[in-house]
């Protein structure tokens, strides 16, 4: 539950004008930038896509999720907000990573690259474990998996953008809307890291983000032209506020509520902002700390106002104990029994 609340804004959060401020600028890059965002149908995805749409010129906009009928509506809204913009849907249901391959089959197809991989895929559900044909939680499987496999798959296509000869097309980042804070105070369990044997719904969030935490600094080492954010959003009006068990929560949190506008504007900040800049630029002006307390290390752990979390404790004994490694190997155990010999975990 705690993912639901805002981390205490500080000194140095990003005040709204700064980010509007900056977003306004966003015309000056080039005309074509492509963006994917997985979970693009509601929520999050969809307010970040919709300033995406408003502030760029000529967006390629990839939109990803089940609901057809708002996909279409969300279409016309986005052709309307710019009429230069191009929006694909994509339907699959992606708690299934065989669906995600065939996701970024697709995109492959189309795009040589691109400038921004920008995903909330998730589900609000009390129920306990439930499995999916391919063997693993449904939930966990939208807020870790299915994310690292795009990351995985996308990730020549987001160096491409990178190397772009113009520098106005070169955004490069990967932006990953749950919650890094819970992960980074916890020990995950090595010996079921999959909770095949140990699941709840709080074992559920806290490996979901210590393993994105890891396998995000993974990829920015291996990825250095790009950037990989871990945010947490804040309390925000989207579908999850819908839930029957969620809706007298968010009746009670709504004076702390970040506005949907808002909240689409300070996404589309993290997802641009040079502060935030891949491993790359680390020693350009104004990049802030990376999740592992050096500065521009390409991976950011961010609140809901843009403010950057470095090193904590615990994490810092789990990277000594080489924590990425572990998850590592055991998120491509998954992916090789899911989806290269189509089997389940
Ligand atoms: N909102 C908050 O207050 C809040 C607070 C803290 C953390 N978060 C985290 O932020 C993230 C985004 O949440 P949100 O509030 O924007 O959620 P949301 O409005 O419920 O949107 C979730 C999106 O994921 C898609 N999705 C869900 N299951 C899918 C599946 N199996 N296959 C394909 N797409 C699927 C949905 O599309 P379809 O319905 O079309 O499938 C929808 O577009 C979540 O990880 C959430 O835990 C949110």
């Amino acid at each position: 539950m705690s993912a639901l609340f805002p981390k205490s804004a500080s000194k140095t959060m990003v005040s709204l004008a700064e980010v509007r401020s900056h977003n306004s600028t966003l015309k000056n890059l080039a005309p074509g930038l492509v963006a994917v965002f997985v979970g693009g149908t509601s929520g999050i995805s969809l307010y970040t896509a919709q300033e995406f749409a408003r502030n760029t010129t000529s967006p390629h906009i990839y939109l990803i999720g089940r609901n057809e009928t708002e996909a279409e509506r969300i279409q016309k809204e986005l052709k309307t907000i710019n009429s230069s913009s191009t929006i694909d849907f994509i339907k699959k249901d992606v708690s299934l990573l065989r669906k995600v391959d065939e996701a970024c089959k697709e995109i492959k197809e189309k795009e040589k690259k691109i400038n921004l991989l920008f995903m909330t895929i998730g589900a609000m559900t009390f129920k306990g474990r439930t499995e999916t044909e391919e063997g693993l939680d449904r939930k966990f499987a939208l807020h870790y998996y299915a994310r690292m496999r795009f990351i995985q798959n996308l990730a020549p296509l987001l160096t491409a953008a990178a190397t772009d000869a113009d520098p106005k097309a070169s955004l490069s980042r990967v932006v990953s809307v749950y919650d890094p804070f819970i992960g980074k105070d916890k020990q995950p369990n090595f010996d079921d890291l999959s909770l095949k044997n140990n699941f709840s719904l709080g074992t559920c969030a806290a490996h979901a983000s210590a393993m994105q935490n890891f396998a995000l600094e993974r990829f920015a080492r291996l990825y250095p032209q790009t950037s990989f954010i871990h945010e947490q959003p804040g309390a925000v009006e989207t579908g999850l506020a819908k839930s029957w068990a969620l809706k007298p929560l968010y009746f009670l949190l709504r004076p702390l509520m970040v506005g949907k506008k808002e909240s689409g504007e300070r996404h589309l900040f993290a997802s641009t902002a040079p502060r935030y800049a891949p491993r790359s630029k680390a020693e350009e002006k104004g990049v802030v700390v990376g999740a592992d307390g050096v500065q521009g290390s390409g991976h950011y752990h961010l609140s809901y106002s843009g403010e950057a979390d470095g090193e904590s404790k615990i994490s810092a004994e789990l990277r000594k104990d080489r924590a990425e490694e572990k998850i590592w190997n055991h998120t491509e155990e998954v992916y090789k029994k899911v989806c290269d010999e189509n089997g389940k975990y």
